[in-house]
């Protein structure tokens, strides 16, 4: 059996289409366009990278999206000003910090200071905590992008039991907050797992729903997943032959029902997901 490929690109595009009519339809209703601020310290290539591709995305849906540097050497004051300008502008509806920051840089408080209603990448303790209540603000944009996908692809998770591999505060951790939640595309038995796990293949091998968010090339082998599992590849690594996920796919296809590609998986649908959020910002001020 060759497992079904579900295309995060298409699916990314197809959200994108409809996030299009809403923000056209949003600005039509209130004159104000939705938008969208970066902050980029230094000169981290795969930032600048990260960062390009969110501005394309907002410029593809309507959504205003500005860029603000602030040199490597910028102290955390630096960018303690910078939001704090960002929260008291009217005219930006979400904010998003590009990790990671200069090592100088206290990041827990640049994210603190992030006004909670313009949070939209969910660091801000308020928003972690109400994610984690089951009362969202607005969801993490990965966690988020794997949902949707299971969702959209017609994979039911309820009752199943589904593994994650990470436990990062940006994918594992809270897509496993979300994944045990009640509702669509939730209402599942989660376990996850990280290095300190032992029999990692033998956990694996019960999923009915593997996701692997570990950053590291290849690392799930076809004898990690059971025979018809759904495999979800969140990792992106570069190596010499360009990028590869966390899953080797090429012997992980041959046994899974479904899995998702590296490159046109999981990522697009996370930019698509920051859009989603972004537009919910903007609508959120203008009740
Ligand atoms: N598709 C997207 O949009 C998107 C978004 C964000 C990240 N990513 C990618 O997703 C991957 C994970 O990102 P992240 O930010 O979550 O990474 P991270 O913060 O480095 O966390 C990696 C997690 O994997 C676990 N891990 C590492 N080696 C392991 C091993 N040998 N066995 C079992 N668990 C292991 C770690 O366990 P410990 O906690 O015990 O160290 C940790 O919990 C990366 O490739 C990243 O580039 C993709």
């Amino acid at each position: 059996m060759t497992a079904r490929i579900l295309n995060g690109q298409e699916l990314a595009q197809q959200i994108q289409a409809e996030i299009r009519d809403e923000v056209i339809e949003f600005i039509e209703n209130n004159s104000v366009t939705p938008c969208l601020a970066a902050v980029l310290v230094g000169e981290n290539p795969a930032s600048e990278v990260y960062v390009r591709n969110k501005r394309r995305a907002c410029e593809a849906t309507g959504i205003d999206s500005q860029l603000h540097r602030l040199p490597a050497t910028a102290a955390t004051d630096d960018l303690l000003e910078l939001v704090k300008t960002l929260n008291k502008d009217d005219a930006v509806h979400g904010i998003l910090v590009q990790l990671p920051l200069p090592p100088q840089i206290v990041e827990a408080r640049v994210l603190q200071a992030v006004n909670p209603r313009k949070d939209v990448d969910v660091f801000h303790p308020e928003n972690v905590g109400r994610l984690m209540q089951g009362r969202p603000r607005f969801l993490p944009c990965t966690p988020q992008a794997v949902q949707e996908l299971l969702i959209r692809s017609g994979i039911d998770t309820r009752g199943q039991h589904v593994v994650v591999v990470g436990r990062s505060d940006i994918v594992g951790k809270p897509l496993a907050v979300m994944l045990m939640q009640r509702g669509p595309g939730a209402d599942a038995t989660v376990t996850v797992c990280h290095s300190r796990t032992r029999n990692l293949a033998e956990m694996t091998r019960q999923a009915d729903i593997l996701v692997a968010a570990i950053g590291q090339p290849k690392f799930i082998t076809a004898e990690m997943v059971r025979p018809g599992a759904v495999v979800i590849d969140v990792g992106i690594n570069r190596i010499e032959t360009g990028l590869v996920g966390d899953v080797d796919f090429e012997s992980v296809k041959e046994i899974a029902s479904a899995i998702t590609p590296v490159p046109r998986g999981v990522g697009p649908l996370t930019v698509t997901m920051l859009l989603k959020n972004t537009l919910a910002a903007a609508r959120d001020g203008a009740l």
